[in-house]
């Protein structure tokens, strides 16, 4: 048994369990010649959209982008409203005013810490303009609840964007997400379930014109080279990053087994502590982008967990509607973000990757029960 430090998350691991095939395949993309938008790209894009059960699949420069490009695709007016959480990671409300539109921000449903979709029905009965879309997230691997979202959103006329950056390879009702939504938003940070090695994004839809108008936008507006039809921007996935994805989506299932795996050694070690640990639900899985577990405590845990050698992290300190750069100027729900200023004074990240092996986990465990005596 060591006792050498442990991380929280480590993208080096999984470079280092995969380094032949990935040393390989960035020889060969190197040997190409075609550096952006080139085979390998191309062949992700259609290898992603079938995993995830999508018609297509548009490569981009990251998840923030893939946001951006997404809500940009439905022509949002200056004026409209997207719904989303303040208890996100900052990327989610950023693109919302990046693509020129404002963010209306709904409180969280505490048990999963996504969307409360009670709140949402009454942003809606009573909006502060027009809402046009929603940005559920499907936060640290579990899905946000849709059974409920997509109904009010389709009977009120408002698109759906699912942010599936933390979420690659999760169900609900059998079906991927990211399959569900008008459009959905991956981030390919080196972090995540499915991870470059550098930044990368991808969205996914059904519809055709959906489609065309993000392959526009993320280069230029052009349809045909040298012309702009549209007013674009440059958000192109290179072919290093696309290579690298393609080496790691087939094992993409088996790594978000050995997440389960892990979360199912905190789960036994910490069930009889009084700590919340993460909700479940029957009918979808959750692939455990993140471990959180929520303590009151949070902050002397967290600092006695580094003394110990066991590395955590936040997510997130603190909610986008109480950032230096958002602070009262963001429209919120009826009932106020309570809910989300619990959530981030509460919420702990236990180390959570592939590679973490059972005896770091079984030392996390032992680590929490020592410092809080419970
Ligand atoms: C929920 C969520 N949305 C969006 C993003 C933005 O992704 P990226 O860092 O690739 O821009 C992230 C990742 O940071 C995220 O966790």
């Amino acid at each position: 048994m060591s006792d050498a430090p442990i991380l929280q998350a480590d993208p080096k691991a999984s470079y280092l369990a995969q380094k032949d095939a990935i040393d390989a395949a960035i020889a060969g993309m190197l040997g190409n010649g075609r550096y952006v938008l080139g085979p390998e790209v191309k062949a992700f894009e259609e290898e992603f959209a079938r995993y995830i059960g999508c018609k297509h699949g548009i490569g981009v420069a990251s998840g923030t982008e893939a946001l951006v490009l997404a809500l940009l695709a439905l022509d949002l007016k200056p004026d409209d409203y997207v719904a989303t959480v303040s208890h996100t990671a900052v990327a989610t409300v950023a693109a919302i005013e990046l693509a020129g539109a404002k963010p209306l921000l709904i409180d969280i449903d505490p048990a999963t810490c996504t969307i409360d979709a009670a709140e949402f029905a009454r942003a809606l009965a009573n909006p502060p303009g027009r809402i046009a879309a929603v940005i559920p997230v499907h936060l640290y691997g579990l899905a946000a609840d849709l059974d409920a979202i997509l109904p009010l959103a389709r009977q009120h006329g408002v698109r759906v964007i699912e942010d599936c950056a933390q979420c690659h390879g999760a169900l609900l009702h059998g079906k991927k997400l990211g399959s569900f939504g008008d459009l959905s938003a991956f981030s390919f940070y080196p972090t995540k379930n499915l991870g470059a090695i550098g930044d990368g994004g991808g969205v996914v839809t059904n519809d055709d014109a959906l489609k065309d108008r993000i392959n526009e936008l993320r280069e230029y507006g052009w349809r045909e080279r040298y012309i702009s039809r549209i007013k674009g921007m440059n958000s192109r996935l290179d072919e290093l990053q696309a290579a690298i994805l393609r080496v790691k989506l087939p094992v993409l299932d088996a790594a978000n087994g050995r997440r389960q795996a892990i979360a199912a050694i905190y789960d036994k070690g910490l069930a009889d502590t009084g700590f919340a640990l993460p909700a479940r639900r029957a009918d979808a899985t959750h692939v455990f982008h993140q471990y959180v577990l929520r303590t009151k405590d949070r902050d002397s845990l967290q600092a006695a967990l580094k003394e110990a050698g066991v590395g955590t992290n936040i997510h997130y300190p603190v909610p986008v509607h109480r950032q230096p750069a958002y602070e009262g100027r963001i429209a919120m729900g009826p009932r106020g973000l309570g809910e989300s200023e619990r959530a981030a004074r509460e919420v702990l990240s236990l180390p959570m990757y592939p590679e973490l092996t059972d005896d770091q986990a079984t030392r996390t465990v032992a680590a929490v029960r020592k410092i809080t005596g419970r």
